[in-house]
């Protein structure tokens, strides 16, 4: 598992560039706002938590790129930033979670006296959502890991890894930390078709963390399920409404979805801040469209036509009634979750 894939140093945003993996760990810096918008865009720093820290930085990266005259400058800035950058990507919440936090202490640093002090408390704010998303991860980890017995087959979907969140990952949390403590178990990691974030990024993190790990292609998973060489699935969340419907990579629905009859629990791991307890359904959750040439000509490739019609939703949502557990920093939600997970934000 990386360190540090997301740091700020010296004043600089700093990502793994993701879409280099696994053929090159390159570590580069994001110099200006547009800089982060394209990062999130590309994909170069992805998943959901990963996300909403690397536009919380981006705020400060703006008033680093233009430095502002005085307070009532500073803030103008920084909420104009903040609104950029919510039009990056739109599914996963932590985006818009993490920038709405930013807006309010941009909101409550006004009575700074200069824009060096603006900018000090905004990066206190930036620098808290990191550590707490971290920690959150790290809590994820602790809970879930009872789930993974000795000799487990686990399936996986996507990337909910160090590399998404910052550090541990949301749904590999569980599984390192039961590695650390030396339970033996399997993962199978499905491929994630088009962007393949389980083979170029999953199976690498747990190849470093040295777990065990079986690459399979998303459509061979009903085929291992049928031979009983599963006994568990987790996954992480882009967007969870107040009813646990949960949005995820494309392919978890169908991953969840081919549990049930095979009698395999279905998790989802996730911190509060991937909750939309605005939405009362899925049915709410907006799903990013990609380019059609990330089916059309993967990785450079022409593999169809290339003038073929592509649908290409970025994200699909799983229904509360799949999923067995949500595993947040708080503990593991149970069904009915619209009671669990009003809880979780209540109690
Ligand atoms: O398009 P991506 O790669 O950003 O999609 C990421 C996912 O779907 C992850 O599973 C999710 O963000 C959880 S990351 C802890």
């Amino acid at each position: 598992m990386p360190e540090n894939p997301i740091r700020w140093e010296n004043n600089t945003l700093i990502i793994i560039d993701q879409t280099k993996l696994p053929e090159e760990l390159e570590y580069i810096p994001l110099n200006t706002v547009r800089e982060v918008w394209d990062a999130i865009k590309q994909l170069k720093v992805r998943g959901a938590p990963a996300i909403g820290i690397s536009a919380a930085w981006g705020v400060l990266a703006g008033l680093r790129e233009n430095p502002p005259a005085d307070t009532a400058a500073a803030l103008r800035q920084a909420q104009e930033t903040a609104e950029y950058l919510a039009t990056s990507r739109p599914t996963a919440v932590n985006l818009f979670w993490a920038l709405e936090r930013m807006k309010k202490a941009a909101q409550a640093a006004a009575d700074a006296d200069s824009a060096d002090t603006f900018f000090e408390r905004l990066e206190e704010e930036a620098r808290a959502i990191h550590e707490e998303e971290i920690a959150s991860c790290r809590a994820i980890g602790e809970y879930g890991k009872e789930l993974i017995k000795e000799n487990t087959g686990v399936i996986t979907h996507c990337n909910a890894g160090g590399l998404a969140t910052g550090r541990y990952g949301t749904a590999l949390a569980p599984m390192f930390l039961a590695h650390e403590e030396g339970r033996s178990f399997q993962v199978f990691v499905d491929e994630t078709r088009p962007l393949l974030q389980g083979s170029r990024l999953t199976a690498w993190e747990l190849r470093q963390a040295g777990i065990d790990a079986t690459l399979i292609c998303d459509n061979m998973a009903a085929c291992v399920m049928g031979q009983g060489r599963i006994q568990l699935a987790i996954t992480g969340a882009d967007r969870i409404a107040a009813n646990g419907d949960t949005a995820n990579k494309i392919g978890t629905r169908g991953l969840a979805m081919l549990c049930a009859p095979h009698e395999i629990p279905f998790y989802i791991a996730a911190p509060s801040s991937t909750f939309d307890m605005s939405l009362k359904t899925g049915a709410g959750i907006p799903i990013e469209e990609r380019d059609p040439d990330e089916i059309r000509r993967g990785f450079g490739k022409l593999t169809a036509p290339a003038d073929i019609t592509v649908y290409n939703p970025a994200f699909d949502v799983t229904p509360a009634e799949y999923i067995t557990g949500i595993i947040t920093e708080k503990g593991i939600l149970r069904p009915p979750y619209t009671g669990s997970i009003a809880g979780l934000f209540n109690g």
